[in-house]
């Protein structure tokens, strides 16, 4: 891809800048925000632009509204607690488009920031329709796009604005396609990938673009057991993608055929009892097979030391998918150990990606102690797939 203009290369000093920043985060029923990483983490972006003497207009969506307002999706209350972060008041209006908010942008002074209401609110935004697009791109003499975890969608915030303005990556951006970039380019090797979460199915696109590259793969969650099932081991009342069992003995033989080092699961944590409706009260550990009447939720101690071992040749770890329930205190022991070991390597280059790995890094407190923790869900997967995302693909190429 071409290399694409950054907010460093835009000229911000009095411009009222248009930001899409991905403020999709969860919220309580007392409406405050439970995980502010996805607003952390657009901050080098703001204070750079507040540096600059920018004057800033921000726009996300929140949630799925489907072109409706949804009292429940306003985002004042991310506005509340991105004023927190910075220590100021950020501004907020409870449109995104009309001529109050295009005034609104007008009064903006240097330094200032506003917070536009979900972008989502209006239908317009997921059909990219281009009249929506031109009328949020008056709200900006210039466009910036920090919002990596929207950036595989074409919507009109985060592609059909950048045909009306100059249109530059922020910070984070820039952050997520760099660390992204070089695991697709030039890992250094040996190259590790960890894959977990629930599905095959979700994983063959990046399993497929970096097989070429990987040395090691290490599977676990519970994607493990439909691989386990087609060796022929057996895996209780484990979760089975029963549909994907030919796609996964295919996917076996291709790693196979590379002579790549492939580590399953060899124990697991399992539980008598199904994780709804009342979660299990006991684990056990059981080696190699799951017993017909056990579901397996973790993978066990003698798995977390064969990962270990492997892992401490590695020089690039991707990690994409927990290993187990780790939303779960019975079950979360396997995800963390390998998450704490990671965090002890030096020199080594950890990069994880997908919402999951992301929230229980998060749970761990280890954010800090990886090279990089991808802010995207469905992006960093399409990223690792090698797609071309809409949202970067967009914005203005350098000269
Ligand atoms: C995400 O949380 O992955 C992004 O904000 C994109 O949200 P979406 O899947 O509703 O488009």
């Amino acid at each position: 891809m071409s290399q694409k203009l950054t907010i460093r290369d835009l000229d911000l000093r009095g411009k009222r800048v248009l930001i899409r920043v991905d403020y999709n985060v969860p919220l309580n029923t007392k409406f405050a925000v439970t995980d502010d990483r996805r607003i952390r983490a657009t901050l080098p972006t703001l204070r750079y632009g507040r540096d600059k003497g920018a004057r800033m207009v921000l726009m996300s969506h929140l949630g799925r509204p489907d072109g409706k307002i949804v009292e429940e999706l306003r985002m004042a209350p991310v506005a509340r607690r991105l004023g927190e972060l910075l220590g100021h008041s950020v501004q907020y209006t409870r449109d995104c488009i009309g001529e109050d908010v295009l005034r609104h942008s007008k009064e903006l002074r240097a330094g200032d920031m506003l917070l536009l209401e979900n972008v989502r609110f209006h239908a317009e935004e997921e059909k990219n329709d281009p009249d929506f697009a031109q009328r949020l791109s008056q709200l900006g003499d210039v466009y910036v796009n920090d919002a990596f975890g929207t950036a595989h969608r074409a919507h009109a915030s985060t592609t059909g604005v950048a045909k009306f303005l100059p249109a530059a990556m922020g910070f984070l951006m820039e952050r997520e396609v760099e660390a992204l970039s070089k695991i697709l380019k030039n890992p250094e090797r040996p190259f590790a990938m960890i894959i977990g979460g629930a599905k095959v199915s979700d994983k063959v696109g990046i399993f497929e673009n970096l097989i070429a590259s990987l040395d090691m793969l290490l599977i676990g969650g519970a994607m493990a057991y439909t691989f386990l099932k087609v060796q022929g081991l057996s895996v209780g009342k484990s979760k089975v993608e029963e549909e994907k069992l030919d796609l996964a003995k295919e996917l076996l033989s291709k790693m196979e055929k590379r002579n790549l080092l492939l580590k399953l699961p060899i124990d697991h944590v399992t539980a008598s009892v199904s994780l709804k409706p009342s979660p299990p009260t006991e684990r056990f550990v059981r080696k190699k097979e799951i017993p017909e009447n056990e579901f397996g939720y973790d993978i066990g101690p003698e798995t977390v030391k064969g990962f270990e071992e492997a892992l401490s040749k590695a020089k690039t770890v991707l990690w994409n998918g927990p290993l187990g329930v780790f939303e779960n205190v019975l079950f979360e022991k396997g995800t963390r150990e390998i998450a704490e070991f990671l965090a002890k390597q030096k020199g080594m280059t950890t990069i994880l990606g997908g919402g999951d790995t992301a929230a229980a890094i998060a749970q761990f407190k280890l954010t800090d102690r990886m090279t990089h923790v991808s802010t995207g869900g469905g992006a960093s997967l399409e990223f690792l797939e090698g797609k071309v995302l809409p949202g970067i693909a967009a914005l203005t190429d350098k000269k």
